[in-house]
């Protein structure tokens, strides 16, 4: 039988819920060839969002192609125009002998050398002179809006884990000549994702910033329980068992929203229901769901310091004002300024985020286990 429910893996057809605005915002950016930017934090469901958008757009129109680079192992810029020219390739024709005459016909200065494997036919490793690519990148990052003036197409270039380039040798310089291309284009257009927000936002939203104004930025907002509820419930009435609001609810709050956990979550209790779910096998599914996180948090924990841990430990508790002197004697804090510095790096490490005076757990399961089992057993 069919599992409902799939985490870490896109969210597709059937498993997909909501997004209705956002969907329709990206079918109108892909179709007039604005640029977006997409941003939250991580498994709240960029991945997922971008590929029902352009599903949409690709069921419509044949001139629009999607290229889909990503950046998450990409620690050079020789991997970033490799993953780049591999992607406009492959995406400008179906054809094996196609691509090859693109490859010649568009790189040929930089002597490319496409390897196709067996299975599946399309797919290829791309080598070039990395001395030629180093010496005139112009060529990969021109390359779909010049195979788009010449075939009459459209290029949308989907790039996700953006904020890698960083980490880039001179991130600024290169961001510079990225800009200094890309701002050209009228064939192509770029559709960013990434869940580093403070470094998106600042390559995005600051002034003297390279891409300053670069497109339509969105934030991804979480999934809220109301329509958790109603896809819980379709999900297990498809698969022929039966789960009220009260108990799709509760699973919906226990993952606090968050797309990838309520989809774990769910996917749990279905899995422990016969016929008809109730509250003590949400509850138990809830239990066995963190315990299987706990490793991963332990080891989590393990890599924070004290103070880090002091931290985490006064959020929990609720305290309001964490710089308070007080309360940095009672948690053992330092000083005031370390409080500054805890929260920068608990921030740098994604374990919190910091909206106003609002701080948050990325990751409610973390929470939880802090609060439930660590705090709890005497650490
Ligand atoms: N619209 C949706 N409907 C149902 N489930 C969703 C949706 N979006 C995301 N999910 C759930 O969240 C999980 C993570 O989604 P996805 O990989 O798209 O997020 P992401 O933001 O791209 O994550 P990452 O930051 O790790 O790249 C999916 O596997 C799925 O379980
Ligand atoms: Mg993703």
């Amino acid at each position: 039988m069919e599992i409902p429910f799939v985490f870490g893996k896109i969210a597709s057809a059937r498993n997909f819920t909501d997004r209705r605005d956002e969907t329709e915002r990206l079918v109108q950016n892909f179709n007039s060839g604005a640029n977006t930017i997409l941003i939250s934090p991580r498994r709240w469901g960029k991945s997922s969002l971008v590929m029902h958008a352009t599903d949409r757009v690709r069921r419509k129109s044949k001139e629009i192609r999607f290229c889909f680079v990503d950046l998450n192992n990409v620690r050079t810029e020789e991997q970033f125009y490799q993953h780049l020219a591999s992607a406009v390739l492959r995406s400008s024709a179906s054809r094996v002998r196609e691509v090859l005459d693109n490859a010649r016909k568009f790189l040929g200065r930089l002597t490319p050398n496409l390897t196709f494997s067996p299975a599946p036919a399309s797919e290829f490793k791309l080598s070039m002179d990395w001395k030629e690519v180093r010496r005139s990148p112009e060529d990969i990052l021109n390359l779909a809006e010049k195979i788009g003036a010449e075939k009459k197409l459209r290029f949308v270039v989907c790039m996700d884990e953006f904020q890698n380039i960083s980490g880039f040798e001179d991130p600024l310089a290169f961001q510079k000549m990225l800009r200094a291309h890309w701002q050209h284009h009228q064939n192509t257009s770029y559709c960013i994702y990434g869940s580093k927000r403070h470094m998106l936002m600042d390559v995005f939203t600051s002034p003297s910033m390279p891409f300053y104004k670069f497109g339509d930025i969105i934030f991804l907002v979480k999934i809220s329980a109301d329509l958790w509820i109603r896809f819980i419930q379709e999900r297990f009435a498809q698969t022929g068992k039966k789960i009220l609001s009260k108990e799709s609810q509760l699973i919906a709050e226990l993952a606090d929203c968050h797309p990838y956990y309520v989809q774990q979550l769910a996917q749990l209790t279905w899995l422990r229901t016969e016929s008809t779910c109730t509250v003590e096998i949400v509850l138990s599914a809830f239990d066995s769901l963190v315990l299987q996180l706990s490793m991963l948090l332990q080891n989590l924990t393990d890599g924070l310091s004290n103070t880090q841990i002091n931290f985490l430990k006064a959020l929990i508790d609720g305290v309001e004002q964490i710089s308070g002197r007080d309360q940095i004697i009672e948690y053992g804090l330092g000083t005031s300024g370390n409080v500054a510095k805890i929260k920068k790096s608990l921030v740098s490490k994604e374990i919190i985020d910091i909206s106003g005076k609002e701080i948050t757990f990325l990751d409610p399961m973390y929470k939880v286990w802090l609060g439930k089992h660590y705090f709890k057993t005497g650490n």
